[in-house]
């Protein structure tokens, strides 16, 4: 049995995006409400089987708190798609990363939707709704490095330029565990409201082609009572919360205490995220500067905000950050 049989529906995922949802962030939203799932970062297969691969590895970093992960991989080259879910699935590539036999990854996702020009004139991630063959290739080569072993998903859009419904029909013929759907085109990029109404339709699809494939909507959801609601309209498995997260850390909760909470309660959860930054991402692996995304989640909301989170942007480094925050 697959993990996500068990899952209630419709159930929650916190949306992969690259450069915020870290080992650090997703223990962070898994401490104020978990969502029922969360996604690495998307990693290149290409640069992980590559001599670059001692510094892309560690966005593969997993916890004991972001459970169950599913590690989102892209690239163009299918034998490396085959040798990375090999590595998952056997757990090699956890113990590579220091982790102890059963703490693994609990699926693999394609990203076959991220819109921007390095990644598709490289002719990979939203590249491949225009080269069908590859997109095969990569679910067959993926399939055959996990050997049943783990699920396999895969994360798109509507279309390239235009909606076309015959892109997630071919995806469903591939026998997928999980399908998510964001409700734009390549080109509308985050630009327009997502068209919930055409996922809506590709579950349809589903429900034709590929009853037993998890169909996930995602796309402008900013609360969890919104991601119930549209799930019943459109009879979805489940929902993904990508940028909701931003406006407020506890977006899974069913009665969400972000509102209500004091600029000193706000800062003690900036403080632990810092905290686990400086003890997770050591000799400047990821910059402070990187922190300033988040500063603007929690520094935000009470009086003199703008002018603390001007000052904080400042800090050289993340114990400045922290004396900066005791
Ligand atoms: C900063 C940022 C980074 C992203 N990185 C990824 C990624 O690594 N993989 C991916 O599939 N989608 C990525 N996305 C897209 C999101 O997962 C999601 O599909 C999109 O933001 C729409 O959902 P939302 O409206 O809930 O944010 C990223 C989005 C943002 C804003």
């Amino acid at each position: 049995m697959k993990f996500w049989d068990s899952l209630e529906k419709p159930f929650f995922v916190l949306a992969p995006m690259d450069d915020v949802t870290d080992v650090v962030f997703r223990q962070i939203v898994s401490e104020c409400a978990k969502p029922d799932i969360f996604f690495t970062e998307f990693v290149n297969v290409d640069g992980l089987q590559s001599p670059g691969r001692p510094r892309l590895i560690k966005k593969l970093f997993l916890s004991q708190y972001d459970k169950p992960l599913i590690a989102q991989l892209w690239g163009k080259n299918p034998d490396n798609f085959t040798k990375t879910a090999e590595q998952i699935a056997d757990g090699s590539l956890a113990k590579e990363l220091g982790f102890p036999a059963g703490i693994n990854y609990a699926g693999v996702d394609l990203n076959m939707g991220c819109p921007q020009k390095n990644e598709v004139t490289a002719g990979t991630c939203s590249a491949l709704i225009n080269d069908r063959p590859l997109a095969s290739d990569i679910i067959s080569a993926t399939k055959a490095g996990l050997n049943g072993r783990l699920p396999i998903s895969v994360k798109t859009r509507l279309g390239w330029n235009e909606v076309d419904l015959s892109w997630p029909e071919f995806l469903l013929k591939h026998d997928l565990n999980m399908l998510t759907i964001h409700g734009r085109t390549r080109k509308e990029m985050s630009k327009v409201p997502a068209h919930w109404d055409q996922i809506g339709e590709v579950k349809k699809i589903r429900d034709k082609v590929a009853p037993t494939t998890l169909i996930v909507g995602n796309g402008d959801v900013m609360s969890r009572q919104q991601g119930l609601e549209l799930a019943k309209k459109y009879q979805l498995d489940g929902i993904m919360i990508g940028r909701g997260i931003f406006h407020d850390p506890f977006v899974f909760s069913e009665d969400s205490i972000w509102k209500e909470m004091t600029k000193e309660e706000k800062i003690a959860l900036y403080r632990t995220h810092v905290e686990l930054f400086k003890n997770t991402w050591k000799n400047n692996e990821r910059p402070v500067y990187t922190l300033n995304k988040f500063c603007k989640i929690y520094i935000n909301g009470f009086d003199a905000a703008k002018e603390l989170r001007e000052e904080l942007m400042k800090s050289s480094s993340a114990e400045a950050l922290l004396r900066s925050l005791s």
